[in-house]
């Protein structure tokens, strides 16, 4: 039967990353073992912390979460990718393409407002550390993780209920290797340029948001950092740099994705590659790897 107008679409075709069978092989090679290095790195953080009652502080918790996040952030599109590469022909069921869209902001709105949150920790830390633990305790911090899952939840929710209700009845290819919105929406049998600028804001205000309070929380930061602290000063700008190295890798390639949308297709697929591979595996890398404390108990734990 032919596809009639109006008819619904129950599959989407994925291009995905290249034609050449020869670089998708080493693509399938590459990917898998970075996605393996995602997983065990970001499970081990969040064993390690769990675990080891040293690290039971809002600050670790705060990581051990982030951690936990890049771990499914990463899981919502990395597997299909790494499964298609072996495919000839690369389809995405219409159910599947909204579930990524769903848990790809989902995930990717809640790590924003956690970074917020663990910025807003350092700064309590470093600004006012006298205050530190009236400020910061265990359960301002589970208040703050439970608003990471919140707003993530209901930025996500909300572009998935426009989405559903657009039509889609002709084009079916997307040039990428993953749902996102800002492809689907291109598909849809609509005018949709006024709907694109819209849900796009959506994506782009609360990025923007979290990245003026991020701005807002390091600077003061580095401020305190520069002209008041004497002892510890160093330890203070190295959690910090990290921090903010975390935060440009990952609002870098967000607001080119929503924000100014380049549609130059191999410069969004790279960018896509960064934020879905890339950034949950440098997270625990830059974080964690380099603090004292979690060396201090990896030490430990070899011990026992
Ligand atoms: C997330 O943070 C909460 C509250 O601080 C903590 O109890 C929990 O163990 C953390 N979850 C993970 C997966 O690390």
């Amino acid at each position: 039967m032919e596809e009639v107008n109006q008819s619904v679409v129950s599959k989407f075709i994925i291009l995905g990353l290249c034609d050449s069978w020869e670089l998708q092989g080493f693509f399938l090679a590459i990917f898998s073992s970075l996605y393996l290095i995602t997983i065990l790195g970001n499970a081990f953080i969040v064993v390690i912390i769990i675990t080891d009652s040293h690290l039971h502080l809002p600050m670790y918790f705060l990581l051990a979460n982030l951690s936990f996040i890049d771990l499914c952030l990463s899981s919502v599109t990395t597997p299909k990718m790494i499964t298609d590469f072996v495919k000839e022909k690369k389809t995405i069921s219409f159910g599947g393409c909204m579930c990524q869209i769903f848990f790809g902001h989902f995930f990717g709105g809640g790590e924003m407002v956690l970074l917020v949150s663990m910025a807003y920790d350092r700064y309590v830390a470093i600004c006012k550390p006298l205050h530190y633990c009236t400020i910061m305790n265990i359960h301002k911090c589970i208040g703050l993780v439970m608003t990471s899952w919140i707003i993530g939840f209901v930025h996500s929710i909300s572009q998935l209920v426009i989405i559903l209700k657009l039509p889609f009845c002709g084009p079916r290819e997307l040039d990428s290797f993953f749902c996102d919105i800002p492809l689907v929406i291109k598909l849809a049998c609509m005018e949709t340029t006024i709907l694109e600028i819209l849900i796009n804001a959506d994506s782009g205000v609360l990025a923007t948001l979290c990245f003026i309070l991020l701005l807002i929380s390091y600077s003061h930061i580095l401020f305190t950092v520069c002209f008041y602290s004497k002892s510890g000063s160093s330890k203070a700008l190295s959690t910090c740099t990290a921090h903010i190295t975390v935060v440009v890798i990952f609002f870098g390639p967000c607001i080119f994705i929503y924000l100014w949308p380049v549609s130059i297709t191999w410069v969004d697929k790279f960018l896509a590659v960064f934020y879905a591979v890339i950034t949950p595996l440098l997270n625990p890398a830059i974080y964690t790897f380099r603090n004292k404390e979690i060396k201090i108990s990896m030490r430990r734990l070899k011990c026992q």
